[in-house]
């Protein structure tokens, strides 16, 4: 598949190693230019960098791998409000939490559905936010392929967000429709709480382990 990627961190970093060495190819895009190039460099064979805008223009999915305060301003220098993303699966694996705690800092609503607003017609899946980036680059061999929870509203988005899950060795359970989305973040957030109360999270929930 052709992937954008919007972000140049510690996610954007992982899954576009993962994806590129899965045979994929992607287009890196960040606020700073500079960094995207840099990106595209260390992936190597398989990525390359663009602006926002070309970055998810005519790709068969987009990753938003920003913080989400950074969403609004990333899709819309990608023209997200302008229909660009229109009719492409869009990940959001954005954690909206209160860092070191886990409450979600977006009321009410889903930080997916907001992510759905800035992006008129795009399809928003929610995916991908619940495992630390090292899981797609050290993952232990010792234990069983994780599984994946996503939600969305488009079921072709679904299945090629869940053919990118399954490149990364994990294992795609699709929850629902994007209204699901907010239970899918409280458990980031509740997952994001135990580890920084020293707790492994796996601990936390019976037979996980
Ligand atoms: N890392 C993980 O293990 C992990 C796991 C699950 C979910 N997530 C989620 O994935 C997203 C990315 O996480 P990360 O760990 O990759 O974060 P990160 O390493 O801190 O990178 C954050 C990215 O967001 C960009 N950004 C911040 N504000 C922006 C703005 N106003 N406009 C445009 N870009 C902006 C940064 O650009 P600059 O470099 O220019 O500041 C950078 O590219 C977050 O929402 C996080 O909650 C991360």
């Amino acid at each position: 598949m052709n992937i954008g990627i919007l972000g140049t961190g510690n996610l954007a970093e992982a899954l576009g190693a993962a994806w590129t060495r899965a045979g994929h190819e992607v287009t890196i895009a960040g606020r700073s230019p500079a960094k995207a190039e840099a990106l595209a460099d260390r992936l190597g064979a398989g990525a390359r960098a663009a602006d926002a805008r070309e970055a998810v223009t005519g790709r068969d999915a987009v990753l938003l791998a920003v913080t989400w305060t950074g969403a609004a301003d990333i899709l819309h220098s990608a023209g997200g409000h302008e229909g660009t993303l229109e009719g492409t699966p869009l990940i959001d694996p954005t954690n909206a939490v209160e860092h070191g705690v886990g409450v979600l800092l977006t009321g009410a609503e889903s930080m997916a559905e907001r992510v759905a607003a800035l992006a008129p017609g795009a399809h928003v899946v929610k995916a991908l936010h619940l495992f630390a980036s090292t899981q797609w680059t050290a993952p232990d061999p010792e234990r069983p392929p994780v599984t994946v929870a996503m939600c969305g509203d488009d079921q072709a988005a679904l299945k090629t967000v869940g053919d990118l899950v399954r490149d990364l060795g994990g294992v795609p359970a699709v929850l629902g429709p994007l209204a699901r989305a907010r239970q899918l973040e409280e458990v980031a957030g509740f997952t994001i709480g135990l580890f920084f109360s020293g707790v492994d999270p796996r601990s936390a929930l019976p037979g996980l382990g």
